[in-house]
């Protein structure tokens, strides 16, 4: 019995939606899109402003350098957002929340709907914070200039992970990290390549073996690269 595909839908707010549009239409996101196993709205926050020049910032109370998102156009973009379904998850990317890892990744796959809000600048008012957001995500401690980027490599992991979004539904359980190990070398043709040769066992048609071999290099690969895993 085949696997009958979820629908995800993600909604993404940005002062930048040109950064986004490249890297969320190719590959897997754009066959997935296609296969109408996800979504993706990209929402341009100045659309949002009722300034008539569509300022979506302002400096910041207290005479800090930089500028902050201001709650209004914030409020208005998810209030609309909010009228047309009901989301999951309302993330918010900063460096300061909690790291992005395989688990968050399988945790958002399975949900329907999320709003992922890209902070800019010196980030947005606290009150969208404390009164809009559920889950604050980093993608590593290192600052990026936006949460674009973030964005793009959140909803990547997200829907690779969705049933149906690769067409080997094994191999994203295979994956590095899906269980906390990383994969095991891969290999393709040819066998000997000036001299540098494949293992053996790969070429045996013994699966069972095979795995095992896997396995085995996994756990090497991870006490040897990754040991904080296997804790
Ligand atoms: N915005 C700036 N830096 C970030 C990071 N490391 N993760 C998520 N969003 C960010």
């Amino acid at each position: 019995m085949g696997v009958i595909p979820s629908k995800m839908h993600i909604d993404i707010i940005t002062v930048l939606p040109a950064l986004l549009e490249s890297p969320l239409d190719h590959s897997i996101l754009k066959r997935a899109k296609n296969a109408n196993i996800v979504s993706i709205g990209i929402h341009n926050l100045r659309d949002y402003s009722i300034d008539k020049h569509k300022r979506v910032d302002d400096y910041s109370f207290g005479g800090d350098p930089g500028m902050v998102l201001m709650i209004e156009p914030v409020e208005r973009c998810i209030n609309f957002l909010k009228s047309q379904r009901n989301y999951n998850e309302i993330i918010y990317t900063s460096p300061d929340g909690e790291v992005f890892n395989q688990r968050t990744a399988n945790q958002l796959s399975i949900t329907e709907n999320i709003i992922i809000l890209c902070g800019h600048y010196k980030g947005v008012d606290q009150r969208i914070r404390d009164h809009f957001i559920t889950k604050e995500i980093s993608i590593g401690d290192y600052v990026l200039t936006g949460g674009e980027l973030a964005a793009c490599v959140m909803v990547d992991a997200i829907v690779r992970l969705i049933p149906g979004a690769i067409s080997d539904e094994v191999s994203a359980l295979t994956d590095s990290f899906q269980d906390n190990l990383l994969a095991p070398p891969v290999f393709t043709r040819p066998a000997n390549y000036n001299g540098w040769t494949v293992p053996e066992i790969l070429l045996s048609g013994n699966t069972s073996k095979i795995r095992d071999w896997q396995l085995e290099q996994s756990l090497e690969r991870t006490k040897r690269l990754r040991p904080d895993l296997l804790r």
